[in-house]
């Protein structure tokens, strides 16, 4: 079981900030992972099997939704959460989020509701918290007696189709207190590679996940547009709401809708902090293993033009920091920043007086300039670092790779090219 800290010691006050590293903030949370567990799976699979990797990736990805989540809060109920009695993290998988918001909150106020029954056990066991399992189809979910304060449904939208999309928004909203606030994520269309094709009426869906369990009808790959996500809100909302959107605020992907019942307050007044993203991408040492060469890329959405500070650290000890200065490819499209390029792109160079030992903990951080806090970036072995990272790059070639081929044949072109390159078979055996 987790560590239990006295109500009203939240972890947001004794985080004092936003963010810390990584590993001094999951101390006292539960760390056991379910095989079954496709957020783990996943962050296992882009680590090309190297579970400390994903491990970290696990809780990083957590910690930002913690983060985000707390912020909200803080806003809504007061520090502290003081009148917050019950929340739902709806779509909770196995707990990536749950198991942070059980420190400050005790379990008897904590709910998580699941289709997958065992994530909906795991967490029971695990953490105590209260588990429902829910149908694929809200309309086969009784009417709720006991409202919920804050319903959070983080990457679930992201995943449905259109009837469930529409009708689990209009069960949230039935379920929410009067005074409550729902926060759920989508993907916008800007997140579609370019060359794909965008979505019709403001909606897409494609038959692809990372669910080992769930079928693709009921569970793939959902894109929409904010004026989709407008005009759902105002057919399903019973009275009225007010609602804001904020542009990639979870794990700088998904964007976040916060709604609140009534006419106040207004979460378009909120400024919600983001933090830095970024990336170690190269790793190199010379043979002598005494020089260190470390690239990657680092940008913040709460100033894009502010780059953060890159420190890197070698068994805790500062080896080295530096400020990002020009464009990484990619980097200002991936994330969704305004123009085409950004200051993101870093390196540190490092010599040390004696050899770098294979098992030495290599950490990096980006500091945010714009609040001085600090974010985790990467953090492994050295020879760890060394193996994995052109791994990970090849296998995410790969995979782009084969996502383009699969685009192409589900094209016009693709599939008339297809039936071109069956009719020469069959006029080949013909002649
Ligand atoms: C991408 S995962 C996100 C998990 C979790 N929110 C997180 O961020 O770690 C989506 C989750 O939604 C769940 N889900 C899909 N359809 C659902 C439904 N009808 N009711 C409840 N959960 C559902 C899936 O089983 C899965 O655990």
């Amino acid at each position: 079981m987790s560590q239990k800290h006295a109500p009203g010691e939240s972890l947001a006050s004794r985080r004092g900030g936003i963010t810390s590293p990584l590993h001094e903030r999951i101390e006292g949370v539960e760390m056991s992972i379910h095989p079954g567990d496709s957020m783990f799976r996943t962050a296992l699979a882009t680590q090309c099997g190297y579970r400390p990797a994903a491990v970290f990736d696990y809780f990083r990805s957590g910690l930002e939704a913690y983060d985000m989540t707390s912020q909200l809060l803080d806003w809504r109920f007061g520090t502290e959460w003081r009148g917050l009695g019950r929340l739902l993290d709806f779509g909770s998988g196995y707990g990536r989020l749950t198991r942070l918001l059980l420190q400050p909150l005790p379990a008897d106020r904590l709910w998580c509701a699941d289709v997958d029954p065992a994530a909906v056990e795991f967490q029971r066991e695990q953490l105590g918290v209260q588990g429902i399992v829910t149908p694929v189809d809200p309309d086969d979910v009784p009417p709720v007696r006991d409202r919920f304060d804050a319903i959070l449904s983080y990457s679930v939208l992201t995943h449905l189709p259109e009837p469930t999309f529409t009708g689990w928004l209009r069960r949230w909203l039935e379920a929410l207190a009067e005074d409550g606030m729902l926060v759920f994520s989508v993907l916008d269309q800007s997140t579609l590679p370019p060359g794909a094709p965008r979505p019709r009426e403001g909606f897409s869906f494609e038959r692809w996940s990372e669910s080992g369990v769930l079928s693709l009808d009921d569970y793939g790959s959902t894109r929409v547009t904010p004026e989709y996500v407008e005009r759902v809100l105002s057919r399903v909302t019973p009275g009225e709401v007010r609602f804001h959107r904020f542009p990639r605020a979870l794990w700088h992907l998904q964007d976040v809708y916060v709604v609140i019942r009534g006419a106040e307050p207004d979460p378009g007044e909120l400024q919600l902090e983001r933090g830095p993203a970024g990336c170690l991408e190269t790793c190199e040492l010379d043979a002598s293993r005494r020089r260190l060469r470390l690239t990657g890329w680092a940008a913040d959405p709460d100033g894009w033009h502010e780059p953060p500070e890159v420190v890197v650290e070698i068994d805790g000890e500062r080896m080295g920091q530096c400020r990002p200065r020009g464009d990484w490819p990619g980097v200002a499209r991936l994330l969704g920043a305004p123009g085409g390029a950004l200051d993101a792109a870093w390196s540190v160079d490092y010599e040390s007086a004696d050899e770098i030992q294979p098992g030495a903990e290599l950490r990096l951080e980006a500091i945010s300039t714009v609040t001085g806090r600090r974010y985790a970036i990467a953090s492994g072995t050295v020879d760890a670092t060394l193996l994995l990272l052109p791994l990970v790059e090849t296998s995410r070639r790969a995979e782009e790779l084969q996502k383009q081929v699969t685009m192409f044949e589900a094209s016009r072109f693709g599939r008339w090219r297809r039936r071109w390159m069956s009719l020469k078979q069959v006029l080949g055996r013909e002649r």
